[in-house]
């Protein structure tokens, strides 16, 4: 297979693939937070980032969601569509934590009457701001696409809260993306991880997720294993 890096993040590498419209992503264990201001690694992270997704892109697909999804090649490595990605992060919350703390002053753990969405633009150097529809649609986003962002955002919710629950988990709040295909079909894309969910334990609150390392609360490496043990058990 002729693979040329086409692009390195904070925590994974994209390559080409064979196939013009297959991508082939592999996680890595290093992460970053705050916007590359902190950095770390930890052991087993690239494979459950890489195996989370594949399981939970192959759940969605089965529940109606479209997704880039093919193929999980080995422990850290999925296939994918290429898509032509919309610049939106779409934030999803059931409970409060993290940045709608700040920003509307809510007490951490507060359960919302129904799920908010919230909708940023996908741009390092102004820290991904939160941003309505009329920001949006100067950027250059169309009404149909953030319309499609929403729709996909709430779904991807009613799929996986239940999914999580089951399993013994609180799905908090994530962050999703979506992109087009080559003839122009929206799909879910990006990855669902420990890395893009807050995720606590239902009877203990405790966290399962990257606010272990963002925080520096210690056991990272163990609450990915556990949500990898969760979610493929
Ligand atoms: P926030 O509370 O920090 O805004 O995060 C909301 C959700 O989005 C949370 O599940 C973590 C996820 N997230 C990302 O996937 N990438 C990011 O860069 C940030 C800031 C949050
Ligand atoms: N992914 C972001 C970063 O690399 C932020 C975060 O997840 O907290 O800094």
């Amino acid at each position: 297979m002729t693979e040329t890096l086409l692009y390195e993040g904070k925590a994974k590498k994209v390559f080409t693939t064979d196939e013009p419209n297959v991508l082939l992503h592999t996680y890595k264990d290093d992460a970053t937070a705050f916007n590359a201001k902190k950095r770390g690694s930890w052991e087993g992270k690239g494979k459950t980032n890489a195996t989370m997704s594949a399981a939970l892109f192959a759940y969605l697909e089965q529940n109606g969601v479209p997704t880039h999804f093919l193929e999980q090649v080995d422990d850290t490595s999925i296939k994918t569509k290429k898509l032509d990605m919309l610049p939106v992060e779409v934030v999803v919350r059931n409970l409060a934590t993290g940045s709608i703390k700040r920003l509307l002053g809510f007490e951490e753990g507060r359960k919302f009457k129904a799920p908010i969405i919230e909708l940023c633009y996908k741009d390092d150097d102004l820290d991904d701001p939160l941003v309505n529809w009329h920001h949006l649609r100067e950027i250059g986003v169309s009404d149909e696409d953030i319309e499609f962002c929403e729709e996909l955002g709430f779904k991807v919710n009613e799929v996986l809260a239940p999914f999580f629950d089951e399993r013994g988990i609180i799905l908090v709040d994530f962050k999703v993306e979506a992109g087009k295909d080559e003839n122009g079909n929206p799909m879910l894309a990006d990855e669902i991880s420990p890395d893009t969910c807050r995720f606590w334990d239902k009877e203990t609150n405790e966290k399962l997720d990257k606010d272990r390392f963002r925080n520096d609360m210690g056991g990272i490496e163990e609450a990915y294993a556990e949500m990898l043990r969760r979610v493929t058990s």
